[in-house]
């Protein structure tokens, strides 16, 4: 096409008269003839000529005043394929009569149609290019649009302001392109496109302010989203959702304010991300997970005033980045890292000054960086630290910032630079600035740098190429230097903290001091400043500014930093870092707790403090204890609330909740108590025993608290004679010198405040003549299993003659607890020997 019109601008008005298309035929005035191409335009005509050629393949009947298109004056165009009827009077679609079927190309831009009519386009069954820019129509209608083959329509500068769902859907099957730009739609109905072969769509100049989700679901192969100067205030979540194979989209000239995922949300394959000119001021963290594609954002002239870490997180395919034009002042460590394939970076006409005089690598991460601009910033003096990690870095623009100092050999890891942009009458072209023009002359960078000394008075307004070697001398030092730094502290809450800076300078050039916390400017911060001479080595001037900080909170906490300037430059205090400490104090305590066993208990606990303190559990001083180690115990970390399950006699005990902070710790007990029903431990077991031996009957008590046991005899009180011996908290029942009446039923009962429980034993007695074996007075308890969980021993020392005592011993173990009893009855006297 374009050589097309070379071709005809060349060939002026004798195209006619070459062979090439005398063949043809004749080219009918006012017409003039190219190629297949019967141009036309521009005749004045009020109707179509008639005789026209029939070999016409395209035909151009633009310029013209045309209000009715006569049928029997083209019936004859069997050729024709393209029309061209731009700038007439025409106020619908034309009816071409048979010839329509075979059109592919219609333009009716600049007529006077005001609607878009089925049945005017039903003809057109190969149409595959309709252009209808600049007519009246005001409104697509579902039914506006057969079934045709069209692949690109353009409704661009029509009146439109509203669409109805589905008006396109007779088109989904062929569409690639659509444009509508310049018309006044505010809005975008759901279900508005189901155009499953569009891939270009265009929506510039319309009147959208905000793009609901989903609108553009529908478009699955949509590769370009044009919706430059709308307006456009906000975009929801899910605006784009549905597009996910598309790769560019431009929303310059819009009023949007913030990048968010939300409205980035299933952007998957997106590449290229415009959005100049808009009113953005906030990039939030998280913003491109969804876009992990983009190798092109451009965001300038926006309201941008700091980069944050999280800024470009996750972009790790991004090549160029362009974010000149706004108000950045500020930007965080780190900013720029995981940009490991970033190739141009361009920061001009922002507002940064420390970012770069200040940091350890604003830049860090940016390896493959190749072109950076920074000019139009306020950067005042360059260090070295400040440009590494920009080993790669080609081009490097810092013209248009008053630069006084830069560093030795500030770019002299940058291996392959080939061009520097600089300009600065501001320099202080001392013994540190003797380096500059001698490198910039051996790298051969001299030429795009204008660099004037601003200082000694001697050299100033000289170029430094023009200052020998020996003319830079350090007979002074009139940038401040800082002599005390502040110091890291720490502080309890409420009191008062003050910070002290003091630098010194050889000029007297006037001082200015500034104090930032977290790399933001303290702007109504309470400060002392004064100066003071210092004599020592040379009399100097020495200022001193303290930072007052009163009755601290924790939001006060963070790092300082002193920024002192003067006409020579700035430097940059260490950052000193503050916390502000309390206490913990309790919010809940535990309290002392009664329960049975088998439930839960509840113990609380919260406390307050700065930093937060860690909360622990004790149990009687330790940590180790049985609802820990057999899992019964439970912390709830959001309710403060410690459960122990299935709370067992041996979980009673002091626990004691400590909560503890870098400040120091507090601590507070409660008293567990788990009690218990009283229960036999051992089945009580009936006895045998011979006349004259000793008998233990055993009752052997659990429950907490412990249960006091009591016997009875024959459901009577127990008559209790000397024979009659208790033991273990009468537990055991000893009677020695067992005598035929005191068999019978006996009953052990044992309460405690929790219930009672009942047991019967039956004892029976049997002659036994002997008496004097040793072996038969020891009562026969390894018998009834008693063994098994502990030791009996019950020594009788008896029936001998002589010997006047009764020696009982028991010795008694229970498994489990491994507590000890030992009871021993002595010294009884046996009245009955
Ligand atoms: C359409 O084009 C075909 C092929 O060139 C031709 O045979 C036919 O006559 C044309 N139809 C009309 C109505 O001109
Ligand atoms: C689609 O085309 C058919 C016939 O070509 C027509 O009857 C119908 O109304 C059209 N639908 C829409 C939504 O335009
Ligand atoms: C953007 O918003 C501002 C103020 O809200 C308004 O003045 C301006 O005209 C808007 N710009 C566009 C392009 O709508
Ligand atoms: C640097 O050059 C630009 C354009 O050449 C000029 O506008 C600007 O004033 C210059 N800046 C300084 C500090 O010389
Ligand atoms: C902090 O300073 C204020 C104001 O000078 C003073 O009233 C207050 O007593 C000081 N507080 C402490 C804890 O020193
Ligand atoms: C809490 O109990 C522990 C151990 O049982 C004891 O050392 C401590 O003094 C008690 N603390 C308080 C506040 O009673
Ligand atoms: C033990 O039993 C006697 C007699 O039945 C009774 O008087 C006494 O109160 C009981 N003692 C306990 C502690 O139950």
């Amino acid at each position: 096409m374009a050589l097309l019109i070379a071709v005809a601008v060349m060939l002026g008005s004798q195209g006619c008269a070459l062979g090439l298309i005398a063949d043809r035929g004749s080219c009918p005035p006012p017409c003039r003839c190219l190629g297949d191409l019967l141009d036309c335009s521009r005749g004045d005509l009020h109707m179509v000529p008639d005789r026209l050629p029939g070999w016409a393949v395209q035909l151009d009947l633009s310029h013209n005043k045309l209000s009715s298109i006569k049928v029997s004056s083209m019936i004859h165009l069997y050729n024709l394929r393209e029309l061209r009827l731009n700038r007439n009077d025409l106020k619908t679609i034309p009816n071409l009569g048979p010839l329509s079927a075979n059109i592919t190309l219609l333009s009716l831009t600049n007529n006077k149609i005001h609607v878009i009519l089925p049945e005017h386009l039903e003809p057109y069954q190969s149409l595959e290019t309709l252009d209808l820019s600049n007519n009246l129509i005001t409104e697509l209608k579902a039914p506006s649009f057969p079934v045709l083959r069209l692949k690109y329509l353009y409704i661009n500068k029509n009146l439109i302001t509203s669409m109805e769902p589905g008006a396109f859907d007779n088109l989904s099957a062929t569409l690639q392109v659509l444009k509508l730009n310049k018309n006044r739609i505010g809005y975008i109905p759901p279900k508005m496109f189901k155009l499953s072969n569009l891939q270009h769509l265009e929506l510039k100049r319309n009147r959208m302010r905000h793009v609901d989700g989903l609108t553009f679901q529908g478009l699955d192969v949509l590769k370009s989203l044009n919706m430059q100067r709308n307006g456009i205030t906000r975009l929801m979540d899910g605006a784009f959702w549905g597009l996910s194979n598309m790769e560019l989209l431009f929303l310059d000239h819009n009023n949007l304010t913030e990048i968010s995922r939300g409205w980035l949300y299933g952007l998957l394959m997106l590449q290229h991300l415009h959005l100049g000119q808009n009113a953005i001021s906030q990039i939030s963290p998280d913003a491109w997970e969804f876009c992990q594609k983009l190798s092109e954002l451009d965001f300038t002239f926006n309201e941008l005033t700091r980069l944050e870490e999280s800024s470009f997180m996750g972009l790790s395919l991004l090549g160029r980045l362009f974010i000149g034009n706004n108000q950045i002042s500020n930007i965080a460590d780190g900013a720029f890292h995981g940009l490991s394939n970033l190739n141009t970076l361009d920061l001009k006409n922002n507002e940064i000054s420390w970012s770069i005089e200040d940091m350890n690598g604003a830049f860090s991460g940016l390896e493959k960086l190749k072109r950076l601009m920074l000019q139009g910033n306020r950067i005042g003096s360059i260090t070295k630290k400040a440009f590494s990690w920009l080993d790669a870095l080609e081009y490097l623009d810092l013209s248009n910032n008053a630069i006084v100092s830069m560093q030795s050999n500030a770019f002299s890891q940058m291996k392959n630079l080939q061009q520097l942009h600089l300009n600065s009458s501001s320099l202080l072209c001392d013994c540190q600035l003797k380096w500059l023009p001698q490198w910039l002359t051996e790298n051969k960078l001299q030429k795009s740098v204008k660099a004037n000394c601003a200082h000694p008075q001697s050299l100033k307004g000289k170029s430094i190429f023009a200052v020998s070697v020996d003319g830079f001398v350090c007979d002074d030092f009139p940038k401040p230097q800082i002599t005390v730094q502040p110091e890291t502290q720490s502080a309890i809450r409420g009191s008062n903290v003050s910070f002290i800076c003091t630098a010194a300078s050889s000029s007297d050039s006037p001082m200015t001091f500034s104090w930032k916390k977290d790399n933001e400017l303290l702007n109504d911060a309470e400060m002392e400043n004064y100066a003071h001479l210092r004599v020592q080595g040379g009399e100097v001037m020495e200022y001193t500014s303290i930072l007052r900080l009163r009755d601290v909170e924790f939001d006060i906490e963070g790092k300082y930093q002193c920024v002192i300037s003067n006409h020579f430059g700035t430097s940059y205090s260490v950052k000193a870092k503050l916390t502000v400490n309390m206490l913990p104090s309790f919010m809940k305590m535990p309290i002392d707790l009664t329960i049975r066993a088998g439930s839960t208990a509840r113990l609380e606990c919260a406390a307050v403090g700065h930093p937060t303190p860690q909360i622990a559990w004790q149990k009687n001083g330790g940590t180790d204890f049985p609802a820990a180690r057999e899992r019964r115990m439970h912390v709830m970390p959001e309710d403060d609330v410690f459960f122990i399950v299935n709370a067992k006699v041996g979980d009673t005990g002091v626990y004691s909740c400590t909560a503890q902070n870098s400040a120091g710790s507090i601590s507070a007990n409660a008293t567990l108590t788990v009690l218990e029903t009283p229960s036999f431990l051992r089945p009580l077991v009936d006895r045998t025993v011979s006349k004259g031996e000793t008998t233990v009957l055993q009752c052997i008590a659990g429950g907490n608290p412990t249960p006091k046991v009591n016997w009875t005899k024959d459901d009577s009180p127990l008559v209790v004679t000397e024979r009659h011996f208790f033991a273990a908290g009468n537990q055991l029942l000893i009677l020695v010198d067992t005598d035929f009446a005191d068999a019978g039923k006996y009953t052990c009962e044992m309460s405690n405040i929790l219930g009672t429980e009942r047991g019967n034993i039956h004892l029976s007695v049997i002659p036994n003549p002997t008496c004097d074996s040793p072996a038969n007075a020891t009562p026969s308890l390894e018998d009834d299993g008693w063994a098994t969980v502990g030791v009996v021993i019950i020594a009788v020392v008896c029936c001998v003659v002589g010997t006047s005592l009764v020696w009982v011993v028991i010795i008694y173990t229970t498994q489990g607890e491994g507590m000890r009893i030992a009871v021993s009855l002595t010294q009884m006297k046996p009245t009955y020997l």
